[in-house]
């Protein structure tokens, strides 16, 4: 209780060797709270304490109690100063703290170092046509120089998850398997942890699973590879056995996978798609994902859209971030086995009867095998033809027609073979 006259303070600290904590508090004194803090038993000397924000407040028990009420999910299950910390949630808490009416000033904020710019410089590259590129070559050449460091964007994920039924959340626990909370030295959190942490309370999630990969040998991180938010609180999965390296094919991370998760919801590592859809489809779980956008006629992922174990989701991607925060020229997809309603873009399909579709949308290759190109779909052909991505993205399978091989086929006019396609037909 503050005497009559003193000061009082909303703070937020963290101990520099504990970089997915902070902690938030009130005090009388600003500077006696900093040497508790650093003169507490049991912490090591490298161990420092520093306040990331503090201000003063005209009755700081009020904004202390609005802070757990509105942050619960974020709290440490064990404490109730300790919340979960990561840059954009540092935004978050100072935000929430401004606005609360018992606000009174400023006092401190550390910007520099905690507070990293994201500084979006969009294509300082010469661009796609420029280098004669195409998005799809971009996405097929990381998977072969195996570069995985693309991360999502929020509004991307935003964009996708909002076209869904809110009720598919309800209750569920999600698990982003390919995602770091935390921030590191060279990246920001991961735009999906982010995205239900921020929506853990209005989606209903009943909880929410953060995995990361970081390789066998984990210095800086201590080996915490991943973390857990109930309506109670967080965690950190803790309970894992000695070297567990937070990838989505080791078995701790399928024992979450088949055993708690309900929906799994990220963008995979390119190099590792085709393991990542056989363990996350035979897992049987719901799943939004992104991967590429060729994948419809993929060998390794035909057989999937074949069997209606999967389908794409509403939008593409055109964008992805680099570690810089620079937009990068992306050829992603969102893929899911979720029900689609409403998909607008089967508006694209033209489907109408053979002798209508413009000679140049239409031809027959060297085997007799008609191709149809720019969304093209003869309803009045009984015989199989080809198609590219487009067409299945764009909802072709929902409309009448099944894909009837599950390997590529490949045309060939006068002798020259062509980008291959996906053989379907009219059910
Ligand atoms: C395309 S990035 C996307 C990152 C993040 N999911 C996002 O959407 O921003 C794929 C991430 O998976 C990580 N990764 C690589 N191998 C992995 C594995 N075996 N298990 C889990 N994640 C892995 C990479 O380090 C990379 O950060």
């Amino acid at each position: 209780m503050a005497k009559d006259g003193e000061k009082q303070f909303i703070y937020i600290v963290q101990a520099s060797l504990e970089p997915s904590k902070c902690k938030i508090g009130k005090t009388n004194d600003l500077e006696r709270r900093l040497k508790e803090y650093n003169s507490m038993t049991g912490k090591s000397k490298e161990n420092i304490y520093q306040y990331l924000f503090a201000c003063e407040v005209k009755d700081m028990t009020r904004v202390e109690n609005a802070i757990k009420e509105q942050f619960t999910t974020l709290r440490e299950e064990k404490s109730r100063e300790i919340y979960f910390y990561n840059t954009p949630l540092f935004d978050e808490y100072v935000n929430f703290i401004k606005s609360h009416k018992m606000y009174a000033r400023e006092i401190i904020i550390r910007t520099e170092e905690k507070k990293e710019v994201v500084k979006i410089v969009k294509r300082i590259t010469p661009s796609l046509e420029e280098r004669g590129v195409s998005r799809k070559e971009i996405l097929q050449k990381a998977q072969r120089i195996e570069n995985d460091e693309f991360y999502t964007r929020y509004e991307d994920i935003e964009k996708e998850l909002s076209m869904y039924n809110k009720r598919i959340w309800k209750n569920k626990v999600v698990f982003c398997n390919c995602d770091d909370a935390v921030d590191d030295n060279e990246k920001n959190t991961s735009a999906f942890s982010l995205f239900f942490i921020k929506n853990f309370n209005k989606l209903g999630l009943k909880k929410l699973i953060c995995t990361h990969y970081s390789g066998t040998v984990d210095l800086f991180n201590q080996g915490v590879n991943g973390y857990i938010f109930t309506k109670d609180g967080f965690n950190e999965l803790k309970e894992h056995p000695k070297g567990y390296t937070g990838s989505f094919d080791h078995p701790l991370s399928l024992k979450i996978l088949n055993e708690e998760a309900d929906i799994v919801c990220t963008n995979p590592p390119f190099s590792r798609a085709i393991d990542y859809w056989r363990i996350t489809i035979s897992s049987g779980k719901k799943f939004i994902i992104i991967s590429n956008i060729t994948n419809p006629i993929t060998p390794a992922f035909i057989p999937y859209f074949k069997k209606n174990k999967v389908w794409a989701g509403y939008n593409r991607i055109d964008y992805f971030l680099n570690p810089k925060k620079q937009l990068v020229d992306a050829a992603g997809h969102w893929y899911t086995n979720i029900p689609i309603k409403d998909r607008t873009k089967s508006k694209n399909l033209k489907i109408i009867p053979l002798k209508h579709i413009p000679e140049k949308y239409k031809k027959y290759d060297d085997s007799g095998m008609l191709i149809v190109d720019n969304c093209y779909i003869p309803d009045d052909y009984e015989k199989s033809f080809a198609v590219s991505a487009r067409p299945i993205l764009n909802g072709l399978l929902e409309k009448g027609y099944k894909i009837i091989q599950g390997t590529q086929y490949f045309p060939y006019e006068d002798g020259k073979k062509c980008f291959g396609r996906v053989l379907v037909q009219k059910i």
